[in-house]
Order: C-alpha cells, then sequence, then structure tokens
C-alpha cells in the first residue's frame, strides 16, 4: 500500500544531517527550525503565515478557535472524512452539521450545502469546513459563494492537500485559515505527529500560537485556555528536508494516478459505465489533484480486498463508517439513510497502493490481480 523506505532511501543523508543539527542544538521545542518552517511553508502554501503544532488534529482545532468559533455555535463540514474533520469542532466547542457529498468527487456537496442553509434549520452557523479529500479540494467556487450570502468562515481542511490547487491557488490559501496535517503518510510527512495551520490573518496566527502554549502570552501568565501541541523541532527539520520535493513528489503521484486510470481502462475494468466492476472517482476541472489517495468504487469491495491481500498487495477503506454513523456521534441524532452518498460511498471505496516510487510494474500487477478478481 505503502513503502515510506523508499523515499527515505533517497533523502537519508539529509534528514539525519537534519535531525543531528537540532541534537547538536538541544532546542527541541519551537525555536529557529519551526520558524524557518512556517515560513517555508507559508511560501509554498502563498499566504502571509503558518502555524506549526502538534498534529492536523490540532491544526483544526486552532484554526477554528482562531476564526472565532465558539461554544454553541454549529460548523458545516462534509459526513466523509476521517473523524477529526468532525471531532475538532466538537472540541472547540461547536456542534459538527453533517451534510452529504458529491457522489462524483466524495468532498462535500454546495447543493447539500445551499439546501441546507436555505432551510434555515441550524441554529448559530458560525462557519463552514470543506475537506480537500483525497488530495483533491473541494468545490470552493460554489462553497466561497454560499459563505459569503450567509455569512461564514471558511476554514480548510486541507490535511490530505499539500500542493493541491483549485484554479491557481494553493490548498490552504483558499479560506480565513486552513488545516494541514504531516502524518507519517500524508504527502508531505514528518517522522512522527505534526501539523500546521496556514491564514493570511496575522492576529489569528498570534492567537493560535498563545493558544498552542496554554493560552500563554508570557512565561506562566495564562489569558485563556489552551493547550499543549506545539511542533518540535525534530519534526521540522524533518519536513524542512522534505518540503522543496513535494511538487516533484505530487507530480509523481498524479503520474502513477494516470497508469492506473489507463490501466484500469484498457483492462476493460472500467470503462466509463455505470454496470463497471471497477470506477475509479471524479476529478474537477478545476483541481489539479495531489492523490494522496488513487480511490475507486469496487463491485464486491470485501471480496475483491480479501483476494490482493491474499496476494500481499495491500489496499485500504477511506472511510469505512462515515462520521454522522460514528458511535461517538450518536448524540447528534443522525441515523441510517440520512446521508445516503456518504454512507454508499463507506461501502464502495477502496485505495490502492498510491505513492511516488510506486513502479509501472507493481501497477500492473495490481490491475492484473483486480481483472483476475472478476474474471
Ligand atoms: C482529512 C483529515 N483531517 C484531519 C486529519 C488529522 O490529522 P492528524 O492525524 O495529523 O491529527 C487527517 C489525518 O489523518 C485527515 O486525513
Amino acid at each position: 500500500m505503502l513503502d515510506l523506505g523508499r523515499q527515505f532511501a533517497q533523502i537519508r543523508e539529509e534528514v539525519l544531517a537534519a535531525i543531528e543539527r537540532v541534537c547538536a542544538s538541544q532546542h527541541f521545542i519551537l525555536g529557529t527550525e519551526v520558524e524557518a518552517l512556517e515560513r517555508e511553508v507559508a511560501e509554498f502554501v502563498g499566504t502571509s503565515e503558518a502555524v506549526g503544532c502538534a498534529s492536523g488534529t490540532d491544526a483544526l482545532w486552532l484554526a477554528l478557535l482562531a476564526v472565532d468559533v465558539r461554544p454553541g455555535d454549529s460548523v458545516i463540514t462534509t459526513a466523509f472524512s476521517f473523524f477529526a474533520s468532525a471531532s475538532a469542532i466538537v472540541r472547540a466547542g461547536a456542534r459538527p452539521v453533517l451534510l452529504d457529498v458529491d457522489p462524483h468527487t466524495l468532498n462535500l456537496d454546495p447543493a447539500q450545502v445551499e439546501a441546507h442553509l436555505r432551510t434555515g434549520k441550524s441554529t448559530q452557523l458560525r462557519a463552514l469546513l470543506p475537506v480537500h479529500l483525497y488530495g483533491q479540494c473541494a468545490d470552493m467556487d460554489a462553497l466561497e459563494k454560499l459563505a459569503r450570502e450567509f455569512q461564514l468562515t471558511m476554514v480548510e481542511d486541507a490535511a490530505q492537500a499539500i500542493g493541491a490547487r483549485w484554479r491557481d491557488r494553493r490548498a490552504g490559501s483558499l479560506s480565513a485559515a486552513a488545516a494541514f496535517s504531516f502524518y507519517p503518510t500524508k504527502n508531505l510527512s514528518a517522522y512522527g505527529d505534526a501539523g500546521l495551520v496556514t491564514t493570511n490573518d496575522p492576529e489569528f496566527a498570534a492567537h493560535m500560537r498563545r493558544l498552542h502554549a496554554h493560552g500563554s502570552p508570557r512565561r506562566y501568565v495564562h489569558e485563556e485556555l489552551g493547550w499543549n501541541c506545539r511542533l518540535d523541532a525534530i519534526q521540522a527539520a524533518v519536513l524542512r528536508v522534505k518540503l522543496p520535493h513535494v511538487e516533484k513528489w505530487n507530480q509523481q503521484r498524479r503520474d502513477r494516478a494516470a497508469t492506473y486510470d489507463r490501466l484500469l481502462t484498457q483492462s476493460g475494468l472500467a470503462s466509463g459505465r455505470a454496470s463497471d466492476p471497477i470506477r475509479p472517482l471524479g476529478i474537477s476541472s478545476h483541481a489539479h489533484h495531489v492523490y494522496h489517495q488513487y480511490v475507486v468504487r469496487a463491485q464486491r469491495r470485501e471480496d475483491l480486498r480479501q483476494f490482493l491481500a491474499d496476494r500481499k498487495i495491500g489496499t485500504e477503506i477511506y472511510y469505512p463508517i462515515p462520521i454522522h454513523l460514528q458511535p461517538a456521534f450518536a448524540y447528534l441524532g443522525y441515523r441510517e439513510g440520512d446521508l445516503p452518498e456518504s454512507e454508499r460511498a463507506a461501502r464502495e471505496v477502496l485505495a490502492l497502493p498510491m505513492f511516488p516510487e510506486l513502479t509501472d510494474d507493481e501497477q500492473q500487477w495490481v490491475v492484473e490481480n483486480i481483472a483476475d478478481f472478476y474474471s
């Protein structure tokens, strides 16, 4: 599914030198490495500010607090994402309003958002939190328009989308504040947990810097309740080695995705018909997709997955349970059938092996085995 060792082999010397540099400094929390990473990521994304933190989950929480989401508010997000997209809303004291996805891209469906907003069902709506799922930006034109009309602040969950673009703007620069994750499987990944928020608002950035140090502007003075979720210098140093490679690695992912598209079409598995055993997801014409994952809908998915596992081909299901049906969110009162596209996606999606160093032969092997299964 993913072989991180191949990437490490390319950058081993640089990574070890960076870690050595931090060890020599004995400065492990925040400091010059973190500040340099923040500047470099802000420049890459196209924002004036970036604030490093301990994980993508913390980044979401910080971003929501920075844009002033408060207890009692509601925040709209997608039901089809990693749990943290919604749990961070609860951590910020607010209520997640989970809406359905566009079946083409599996990103938050602006038509569903609009329908919800026009009914005026939710009270104290404060923010709109789209997720750029699998590395493809949500439909930001439509969502921005709705955010403007209904005076909602936009916060991006860009955890899976570093380097992705909507038209000519990068994910992370499309909203008031955006959360990135550098979890080890991500397109830009740390050697442990790490995250970051981008924003163009210096006050938001200053607020987040206080929040990630227990709400403390000065040592042992706590003006509000924050948390300890700072970025450590070793992770920042590793990320600084990798950041200059991200564009190239993302392009390699795009090439790998094009190869899957071609092989799946040539094999007759995916011909664009609804009855195909394999149906790759759709791509918006305005999105520059960075393929954090290459995801298809598969008939008889569980059997296919086992068949591939028996041949040592790893696959994953992102995500087998939509957020509105997670036990932890039972209190929100959603029922099965409420968000049919998210539920259908949860039954059908399968992520195939995807990383920049994947070879043509390996992809051929994956597709041949999928074809064997359906033959
Ligand atoms: C869409 C999405 N949001 C949030 C997160 C949370 O990031 P982290 O695992 O770094 O806390 C992840 C990563 O797992 C994610 O994929």
